[in-house]
């Protein structure tokens, strides 16, 4: 008797197991898929990037550089290579984006100029006051 009610319950774990195992993606795929912005907000004061130079930072979980270019002002611009998702780098005697897999390069306002792809990099809102470069 005892070695039947021993099997009922793990037949009935197992069940149980089952069923949770096979409902949880069930539910996830009805479930809308739903996009936060995370309203993260970053500011810089002005003089921490000085013309013709960049800094690098993560906003909203990517890897960007806030580029202050000599001509046109400040800009932001994740560094995630359109062709491959390679981390590009600034090169700032060039005034170039410089991609180390397959040599992609984009100019500072960050459209691809050389390299296998084509697709500019993603550029990231930003406001510039007398004083501060503000992300978000
Ligand atoms: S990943 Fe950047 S050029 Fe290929």
């Amino acid at each position: 008797m005892e070695r039947r009610s021993v099997l009922k319950t793990t037949i009935a774990l197992l069940g149980t197991t089952t069923l949770l195992s096979l409902g949880y993606p069930v539910l996830r795929f009805l479930s809308p898929t739903v996009r936060r912005q995370s309203g993260e907000k970053i500011t810089i004061r002005k003089e921490e990037i000085p013309p013709g130079s960049a800094r690098e930072l993560v906003f909203e979980g990517t890897p960007i550089l806030v580029i202050n270019r000599r001509e046109t002002g400040f800009i932001a611009l994740s560094r995630i290579c359109t062709h491959l998702g390679c981390l590009v780098g600034y090169d700032k005697y060039k005034g170039q984006l410089v991609c180390p897999c397959h040599a992609g390069v984009f100019d500072l306002d960050g459209q691809m100029i050389a390299g296998p792809g084509s697709a500019p990099l993603r550029q990231f809102f930003l406001t510039v006051s007398a004083t501060h470069v503000t992300l978000g």
